[in-house]
């Protein structure tokens, strides 16, 4: 069969853009595009391949693993080749994984065949070795031959052990293992480069090999680096047990970590209930993982399986759907919020990410909109993690159309047209039009009725935003005169749902005090807020009435959220809107405010917390304070008694000594409290 001319050009096209990835990626740590671009890349020069055997070359970037090394580290020979593993990206090519194991081993289908199952985690391969139990030599996976000499970098990750542990470990041992960068340790240290006007990384994964790849090593030791093993290499002088998870135990017992979410499953439906535990469970992990990988647990069946060019026919990477992807801007809009924060969002190319399809993406605000420097046309990664809002990770500056043009904030606001404004030191711009906006009127009345706060069942997001529309709401208190003829008007709105609704409408009535405020929708007033308002006051009319002095007493409540409190409280709008509330038969049962102590040692001394404490949180020392008859404030006066000062104390400190204000440490506060 001749090879028609044009697939002959894809394919050296495809393998021009697989090297050029693949060297952006192993080399300078900083792929261009999301991983399934790039394993549909490949997947593409594999099947052209594949039809066209003649056209395979040595040199084709199917016929091995990653990129060479770079030379300015020594290089390292592999004695057995660090592999890569397929991927089956459904559960169809799972199972055609499960039927060749099956034919090979002439067992079968459903005989019960061990698996190990393990997260496949996304950080860098690296290759230990270890004579007479002594780390000699780190190494990365380099093109799966040769690999880069990093023993100096390995040796700084605390939890790889320059000495194993126990006995009985082989005079040579060679271990792999994946080393990655937990997901907390990776946002700190990219807020710090950030910080620092540093390059920050895409992702944890390309952390921990950039990370690896230090010359200097000081700088590795830096990072916070964590390894889990998941393999052996070359093993000489001493024997192991006869399945991959028993060796994994045994290498636990050596000093080693290996990834707590391990199991041994039974055949195809235990790979994939694994498959879907850890799936659901992905986000909670600390740190990323791209999917799982199902190993033949048996090391006679792996050997009797054997190899097929790059990876073993024992193990398969069972992938979770990409969270990242590639698609085109169409648009750029303004969302108003509910206290009229204006958000820019990208309305986009639907694209199938994180396992949903995702037409719109948030900017976030506009200072990200100018960072990431976001156009219409543009194509874009968007990323969807979890039930993460999804978002723009960054442009493809290569794919950018001609003349496309730079976004401009809205001065005014799209929905009403009032000023839009940014305060000092805010990230975000604001309407200004507050319930004159029908936007932050109809996110109000959204967040009034929500599970959390109201809780009325049926009434949704676009029946909302019609009733705006309509000017039949305008603050919640209309909700309480809605009327059945006005509702069976309404779109998509049968008597049965009318009268449904009005009858949940009825019973959000007797609600809590808690879920109340919480529902008023007041700045930086959340759930955990207004249920220490709740609990601190027992009565509205208390909160109504408290000044920010006497907010600041609550748990949790500072200067800004206390000032937040007075001035909705003291909108005349507001108050109105309460009174009707109440007159259309809202109501919570009332308590008394707990008692405070009036005999405490501390009765009528008022305090103020500033800088980090180290035995107690500034919540605990509030507590403890307010318990023995004390009053816990946020700013310094004349009036404070005593100004608690931890570690790292800054301008309160110096006005309580200009002021002549008692200063107590740590210690002496906590002699005070138990002198009680
Ligand atoms: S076993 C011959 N187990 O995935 C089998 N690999 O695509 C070699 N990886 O280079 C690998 N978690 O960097 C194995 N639990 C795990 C893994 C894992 C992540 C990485 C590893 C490997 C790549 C192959």
């Amino acid at each position: 069969m001749s090879v028609p001319a044009a697939t002959r050009k894809k394919v050296e096209s495809l393998r021009e853009q697989i090297r050029h990835h693949n060297y952006q990626y192993h080399v300078l740590d900083d792929p261009e595009v999301p991983d399934a671009e790039y394993d549909r890349l490949t997947r593409e020069l594999q099947a052209l391949e594949s039809e066209y055997p003649e056209l395979i070359t040595p040199d084709s970037p199917t016929q091995r693993v990653g990129a060479a090394p770079i030379s300015a580290f020594g290089t390292v020979q592999h004695q057995l080749p660090m592999l890569s593993l397929d991927n089956a990206f459904s559960e169809e090519e799972l199972r055609d994984f499960h039927r060749r194991v099956a034919d090979r081993l002439e067992i079968e289908i459903d005989a019960k065949l061990s698996y190990a199952a393990e997260p496949k985690l996304d950080g860098a391969a690296v290759s230990l070795l270890y004579q007479d139990g002594n780390l000699v030599q780190g190494a990365t996976r380099g093109d799966g031959t040769r690999g880069e000499n990093i023993t100096h970098n390995v040796r700084t990750i605390e939890s790889i052990p320059l000495k194993l542990y126990g006995e009985g470990y082989p005079a040579t041992l060679e271990v792999r293992g994946e080393v990655f960068m937990p997901r907390a340790g990776f946002n700190a240290f990219n807020a710090q480069a950030e910080k620092k006007g540093e390059k920050t990384f895409v992702n944890p994964r390309n952390a921990a090999a950039g990370s690896l790849r230090q010359l200097d090593p000081r700088l590795t030791a830096e990072r916070p680096l964590d390894i889990y093993v998941y393999s052996v290499g070359h093993v000489a002088g001493g024997i192991l047990p006869d399945r991959h998870s028993e060796v994994l135990d045994q290498l636990q017992l050596w000093g080693f970590k290996v990834c707590p979410e391990r199991k041994v499953v039974d055949g195809i439906d235990g790979c994939l209930a694994f498959y879907e535990e850890i799936g659901a469970r992905r986000d909670s992990l600390s740190y990323d993982i791209d999917g799982v990988v199902y190993k033949v647990d048996r090391f006679d069946y792996q050997r009797e399986l054997g190899f097929v060019s790059r990876a073993p026919r024992w193990a398969i990477a069972h992938k979770f759907p990409a969270q990242e992807e590639l698609t085109t801007v169409q648009g750029i809009e303004f969302q108003v919020g509910r206290t009229g924060a204006v958000t820019p969002v990208a309305r986009l190319e639907p694209v199938f990410v994180g396992g949903v399809t995702v037409s719109n993406a948030t900017l976030h605000n506009m200072d990200e909109l100018h960072r990431k420097d976001v156009r219409v046309g543009d194509t874009v990664i968007v990323r969807r993690a979890g039930d993460v809002i999804p978002e723009v990770v960054k442009v493809m500056p290569d794919r950018r159309p001609e003349r496309t043009r730079i976004v401009k904030a809205p001065r005014e606001c799209p929905v009403c047209g009032s000023a839009v404004v940014r305060e000092e030191d805010e990230a975000v711009a604001r309407c200004t039009g507050g319930l004159f906006c029908p936007a932050q009127r109809a996110e109000a009345l959204k967040h009034f009725v929500s599970r959390r706060a109201m809780d009325v069942d049926g009434l949704g997001s676009k029946l909302i935003e019609q009733l705006v529309a309509m000017d039949r709401i305008e603050t919640p208190a209309d909700l309480y005169g809605l009327t059945r003829e006005e509702l069976v008007e309404m779109e998509r709105m049968g008597e049965k749902s009318a009268e449904n609704l009005l009858s949940s409408i009825e019973d959000s009535k007797m609600t809590t005090l808690s879920r109340f405020l919480y529902g008023l929708g007041v700045r930086e007033v959340g759930e955990a807020t207004a249920s220490s308002l709740a609990s601190h006051y027992g009565k509205l009319e208390a909160i109504m009435a408290a000044d920010e002095g006497g907010l600041q007493e609550v748990q949790d409540v500072g200067p800004v959220v206390a000032s937040r409190i007075t001035a909705f409280f003291g909108e005349e709008h507001n108050r109105e809107v309460i009174q009707r509330l109440i007159d259309s038969g809202v109501t919570w049962p009332e308590a008394e405010p707990p008692p405070r102590a009036t005999d405490g040692a501390l009765f009528g001394k008022t305090f103020v917390l500033t800088g980090s404490l180290s035995g107690m949180t500034r919540n605990e020392a509030k507590d403890r304070i307010q318990a023995a008859g004390g009053k816990v404030t946020g700013s310094v006066s004349k009036k404070t008694d005593y100004l608690v000062a931890g570690d790292k104390a800054g301008s309160k400190l110096t006005k309580a000594q200009n002021l002549e204000v008692t200063v107590l440490n740590e210690v002496e506060l906590e002699k005070l409290l138990s002198d009680q």
